[in-house]
């Protein structure tokens, strides 16, 4: 027993785990892409939202493999391919989109929080450079990287309510691992990088910025603006929000040396059961891109003003606009 404490502590010590996770956004649970359809506005269950999207099967979209992450995070045992092609049309809008949601009762836009993730391309159905594309943002774009865009077009850059601060040459094969640090406090958002398994340092001081998120509106993947028939595959891995200290270490800071056992004892509250509608009494308004109405949905069905509840994807989904 005081073994297994010892061996816990140390495995606990050397993972150092800064942060609190706040949403855990694994794919270890996610065996394959049907998994995903699990998740519906009636059953909202799992860890994702899965609705922005063309029309095709989800497996034309989505694909789990212990191949598509970061090879440096050994806390994951699965990275996603997220593809966009030329079925990716959502809702009849003249864009391709294929997008990830938190689905989560956690708040993910208090305090300093921070949102990670580590973004690749292979080569093969690279990104095309000549359209710009709308990676990992919220809906107000407070936050986000963008491709294809501004004098290099070939950078992934990362932007602050649409202007440009930090921009790197976004080389095929190499894994980026990001963390956008967001004092939702503050009103401000900075920015964390590095490159396969190296610590994430801070490359942009946090800037003012309009910060705020319904805790569902956080996009993780890809929003081609130009409709374009030829196939992109992007991958995805070490997927979390945490509240700070940052945790800057990718994975779970082994550097490759050490195999001590992973213990799972801290608490691992990845999963959300089914939501038995709990009555959220989230307010009598609904802000600004939040949800307002769709099968299944109990919480406020009326928009702050000046919005106005929109659907979205009648019946499933309304949302204040
Ligand atoms: C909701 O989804 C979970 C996970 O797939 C499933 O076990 C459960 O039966 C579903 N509930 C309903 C009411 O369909
Ligand atoms: C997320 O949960 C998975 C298990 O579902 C676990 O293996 C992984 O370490 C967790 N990630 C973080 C950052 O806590
Ligand atoms: C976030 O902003 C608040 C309000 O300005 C400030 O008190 C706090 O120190 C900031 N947190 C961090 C980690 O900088
Ligand atoms: C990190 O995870 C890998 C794979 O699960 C494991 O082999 C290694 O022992 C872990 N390191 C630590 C410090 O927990």
């Amino acid at each position: 027993m005081y073994a297994l404490s010892w061996a816990t502590l140390a495995a606990f010590t050397l993972g150092a785990r800064a942060g609190t996770i706040l949403w855990n956004g694994s794919f270890n649970n996610y065996a394959s892409a049907s998994d995903f359809d699990k998740w519906s506005w009636a059953n909202q269950t799992g860890s994702y939202q899965w609705y922005i999207h063309g029309s095709a099967p989800t497996s034309e979209y989505l694909a789990v493999s212990s191949s598509y992450k970061n090879p440096a995070d050994t806390a994951e045992s699965r990275g996603i391919k997220m593809t966009i092609d030329g079925t990716s049309n959502w809702n009849g809008q003249t864009m391709e989109r294929t997008e990830l949601i938190p689905q989560t009762t956690a708040n993910l836009g208090t305090g300093n929080l921070f949102y990670h993730f580590s973004v690749m391309h292979s080569g093969t159905n690279a990104p095309d450079s000549t359209m710009e594309h709308q990676v990992c943002f919220f809906e107000s774009h407070f936050t986000e990287l963008k491709y294809g865009v501004g004098s290099t077009p070939t950078n992934l850059v990362w932007m602050v309510t649409g202007n440009q601060k930090w921009s790197t040459p976004f080389t095929a094969g190499t894994w980026f691992n990001f963390a956008y640090d967001i004092n939702f406090s503050a009103g401000t958002v900075g920015l964390w990088a590095s490159t396969g398994s190296s610590p994430l340092t801070k490359v942009v001081q946090n800037v003012a910025a309009s910060t705020s998120t319904n805790s569902a509106d956080w996009h993780l993947g890809v929003l081609r603006l130009i409709t374009n028939q030829k196939a992109e595959d992007w991958y995805f891995s070490g997927v979390y929000v945490e509240s700070g200290p940052i945790t800057t270490a990718i994975g779970n800071g082994s550097t490759g040396g050490g195999s001590t056992t992973t213990t799972t004892t801290t608490s691992a509250p990845t999963t959300n059961p089914p939501t038995t509608s709990t009555t959220t009494t989230a307010g009598p308004t609904q802000s600004q891109w939040g949800q307002c109405g769709g099968n299944g949905w109990t919480g406020p069905t009326t928009c702050a003003s000046p919005f106005t509840c929109v659907a979205v994807s009648a019946p499933y989904y309304y949302q204040c606009q």
